[in-house]
């Protein structure tokens, strides 16, 4: 959402937070070393730690490896099972590295090889969401430290192993939810923490996208229904579990290899609010949650025809303690919200959209009216596309001429969680934890998946002390999964 000079200063009482301009924290993000500052982290001091990638497909060729800080984190190694992705994997590789180096990143053709390579220190898991766990708890198992990608897994039992493999094997897991390592969820955090938004009893959040546009062909132009390219027909995909070709490129679509919207795209935003909560509760948000005390929903496949089994509208209503409610909508027929979240506090309100802007405004204040005339202020104004607008946060302290560099990239916190995933191997003390750890992110798989459980029943699902449990064999899974590992740890 961009907003314009008058949305900025209208807001939601018509007026901008009486900031004034030296105190604007402008894309801090792009502060030299802006991870390491926030985080608490600095230079690896030591050699990069050698990594393999399972998965080079969107997330692992864009985000994982495109993203990846070669300073801290050198991929070694790669696998995957698409002739696509694979020759994509290179061109990043080549990107990245350049040609020598990156023709030298070895292309392991099975899984079990890239295991067994002992060059490996890492393995960063960027597959569909049913496999996290076996790869997860197979890469520990054989010493590896893991950074998996989000949802944690496909069901909460799996979840739970990944935690217990996590301590048994005595190796990182690092989840990826970034906006753990996002400045501007940071700076989210701290702005609630001053005090600026009062309290707070609601958070509307919501994913809207239009994956119903009509291509010239007549077909929906659906991006979680990509066609299948030529040269990955021939692959044998039942020699990997699924059942053909389409359920491997297509695997969001389908009970058996996804979650639908609330593990794509909900469970971003279902760890965003817990962020934003525990900050109110003056917890860390990181290691310290609140928790939801239930949720109701519902959903369907209301537009499309096919044969998938994900909702296509989904509507969800968490409650949390003290009459704190979190409304998650996510729809696929049109885009014009976006993505982001409202924070509606009893002073303030605060929006933060598309991972890259952050606004707060006032609440209207009769009695405050004449005082706030006379010092109107432009908190808001339009970014560009990747660039950031962040109006806010005096609190941090940045230096003034950090304040006014400004414009270039906010980073979504990839590059953030990799360095510091790198950095707590290199530099093992328990002072030195990654923030989205095994625990913090079966918090958010249990949110998720129990979203999905009262989607389905459409009833109101009590969330129990258990589930987040991981020593526990209570979960809220409705059966066992049938590509379920989680067994032996
Ligand atoms: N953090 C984020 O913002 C974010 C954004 C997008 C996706 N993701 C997550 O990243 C993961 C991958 O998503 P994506 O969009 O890249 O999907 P994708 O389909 O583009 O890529 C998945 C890749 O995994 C490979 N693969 C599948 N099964 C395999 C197996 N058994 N062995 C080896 N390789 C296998 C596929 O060939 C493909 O290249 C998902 O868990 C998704 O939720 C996270």
């Amino acid at each position: 959402m961009e907003l314009s000079k008058d949305q900025g200063t209208k807001g939601s009482g018509g007026k901008s937070l009486s900031v004034t301009r030296r105190d604007f924290v402008k894309a801090a993000a792009v502060v030299p070393a802006a991870g390491a500052f926030y985080f608490g982290y600095h230079a690896l001091q030591g050699s990069p730690v050698k990594a393999g990638i399972v998965g080079t497909g969107n997330e692992g060729c864009e985000a994982m490896i495109k993203q990846s800080p070669p300073e801290f984190l050198e991929y070694v190694a790669f696998h995957d099972i698409r002739p696509t992705q694979i020759a994509r994997a290179r061109r990043k590789f080549n990107e990245l590295y350049g040609p020598q180096q990156g023709e030298a990143v070895t292309f392991h053709e099975s899984w079990e090889s890239m295991l067994a390579d002992p060059n490996i220190e890492a393995i960063v898991i960027a597959t569909p969401l049913w496999t996290h766990a076996q790869f997860a708890i197979e890469a520990m198992k054989a010493g590896k430290h893991v950074m998996c990608e989000k949802l944690m897994a496909h069901n909460i039992t799996d979840a739970k192993a990944m935690v217990r493999a996590s301590e048994k094997y005595n190796k990182i897991l690092s989840v990826g939810h970034q906006r753990h390592y996002s400045t501007l969820y940071d700076d989210a955090m701290e702005t609630i923490r001053s005090g600026k938004l009062g309290d707070i009893r609601h958070i509307r959040a919501f994913w809207h996208r239009n994956n119903a546009q009509i291509n010239p062909d007549g077909t929906i132009r659906d991006s979680w229904r990509p066609e299948i390219p030529e040269a990955d027909q021939s692959v044998d995909a039942s020699k990997y579990g699924y059942k053909d070709i389409s359920e491997l490129v297509r695997w969001r679509l389908y009970d058996r290899t996804g979650g639908g919207l609330m593990a794509e795209l909900g469970s971003h935003q279902v760890d965003a609010c817990s962020l934003f909560l525990a900050a109110l509760a003056g917890a860390d948000g990181h290691h310290e949650h609140v928790r939801p005390l239930a949720v109701n929903g519902m959903g369907g496949k209301w537009f499309y025809e096919d044969d998938r089994d994900c909702d296509d509208h989904i509507h969800c209503l968490f409650e949390f303690p003290n009459g704190q409610t979190v409304a998650f909508t996510s729809i696929n027929t049109n885009a014009m919200a976006g993505y982001g979240e409202e924070v509606l506090g009893t002073r303030g309100s605060m929006t933060v959209m598309q991972e890259r802007e952050l606004a707060v405004f006032d609440e209207n204040d009769p009695l405050k009216k004449k005082r706030e005339a006379k010092k109107t202020e432009m908190t808001v104004d339009a970014a560009k596309p990747g660039e950031a607008t962040m109006y806010s946060a005096a609190s941090l302290g940045l230096p003034v001429e950090a304040a006014q560099k400004s414009t270039a990239k906010v980073s979504r916190g990839y590059k953030e969680e990799l360095e510091h995933f790198a950095f707590c191997i290199r530099h093992p003390d328990p002072a030195n934890q990654v923030r989205c750890d095994g625990l913090v992110a079966l918090h958010d798989a249990v949110i998720a998946l129990s979203a999905n459980q009262a989607i389905r029943s459409g009833k109101r699902l009590e969330f129990q002390d258990a589930w987040f449990d991981p020593s526990s064999p209570e979960t809220p899974d409705p059966k066992p999964n049938d590509m379920s590992l989680a067994s032996g740890v």
